[in-house]
């Protein structure tokens, strides 16, 4: 069985408006691949009957979690682009603690906005440990989120194998994570840090309901969004932060035609967006 053009479209606008993820014509193959055990699963003969199942049935919502488990890419790891958590810990870090205290504030809020299985929320945790010092008395919250139900689970249990490790420096090995049978457990005191959430950041009620945040990072996300929905999706970020706080994305990304609400600036040079104060 094979997708065919017209069914192709038809689905990809499904999960175009259900996610704001795109495949272009050029990815029709990929799209085709991640979807055949989808249709095994529920017994569909054709790509066809599959569009139609997610279009009526009853059963369709639990079926798109499962579809967005399989048309997400997730690849990650822990201390992913030293170069930019160097700018986030000496430069973006640095100035929110000196303004805040300037302001008697000591809490700080960032959000790991598709977080696929941990590595990144739990890398900023561990970021926030090494400073624990400076950080004494200090309510630090990290949200991480993301749509697909099984990198959550994966991330709740919090154990790695090499390949997540491998950025990761052997100092931080060796205080943050314990052995667990060859692989690498984060250790509770990071864990506890964390609060995993299943979100869509193509749902607006949602996203709109995310306030207060100092930091948001939304790396290496938006690049499989179509151009609409990443102007939509940023526009709520922008509204989720505080005043003064900052938007990271991943280094190959921009927000050239995306949005001009925010300010370019650079630390460690590199760059950030920042949502100026007011
Ligand atoms: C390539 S991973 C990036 C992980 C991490 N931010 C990093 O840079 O290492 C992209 C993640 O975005 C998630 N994602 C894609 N579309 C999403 C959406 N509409 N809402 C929430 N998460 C989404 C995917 O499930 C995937 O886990």
């Amino acid at each position: 069985m094979s997708l065919g053009n017209e069914t192709f479209r038809l689905l990809r606008d499904m999960i175009y408006e259900q996610s704001g993820i795109f495949f272009p014509e050029s990815k029709k193959y990929l799209l085709e691949n991640r979807l055949r055990r989808r249709l095994e699963e529920r017994n569909c003969q054709t790509f066809e009957d599959y569009y139609y199942f997610l279009k009526y049935d009853p059963g369709r919502e639990g079926e798109f979690l499962c579809l967005f488990d399989v048309v997400t890419t997730n690849e990650t790891s822990f201390f992913r682009d030293p170069g930019q958590l160097m700018a986030f810990e000496n430069g973006v870090l640095h100035t929110l603690v000196k303004e805040k205290e300037t302001r008697g504030e000591k809490r700080l809020r960032f959000w790991s906005a598709g977080c696929s299985t941990g590595e990144e929320p739990y890398t900023l945790a561990i970021i926030i440990k090494e400073r624990q010092e400076q950080l004494k008395n200090w309510t630090v919250e990290i949200m991480a989120s993301d749509i697909s139900e099984g990198v959550l689970q994966s991330a709740k249990r919090a154990i790695y194998n090499q390949n997540a490790i491998r950025n990761t420096p052997p100092a931080i090995l060796t205080r943050y994570f314990r052995n667990s049978g060859g692989n690498y457990a984060v250790k509770e005191e990071v864990k506890n840090l964390v609060r995993f959430y299943r979100l869509n950041l193509f749902d607006q009620a949602r996203v709109r309901a995310v306030r207060g945040m100092d930091v948001v990072f939304c790396r290496n996300v938006l690049i499989y969004f179509e151009d609409k929905a990443k102007k939509h999706v940023v526009s709520w970020f922008y509204d989720s932060l505080n005043p003064g706080g900052y938007l990271f994305l991943g280094h190959a990304e921009s927000l050239y035609n995306i949005s001009r609400a925010f300010k370019l600036v650079n630390f460690d040079g590199r760059p950030v967006y920042k949502k100026e104060a007011v």
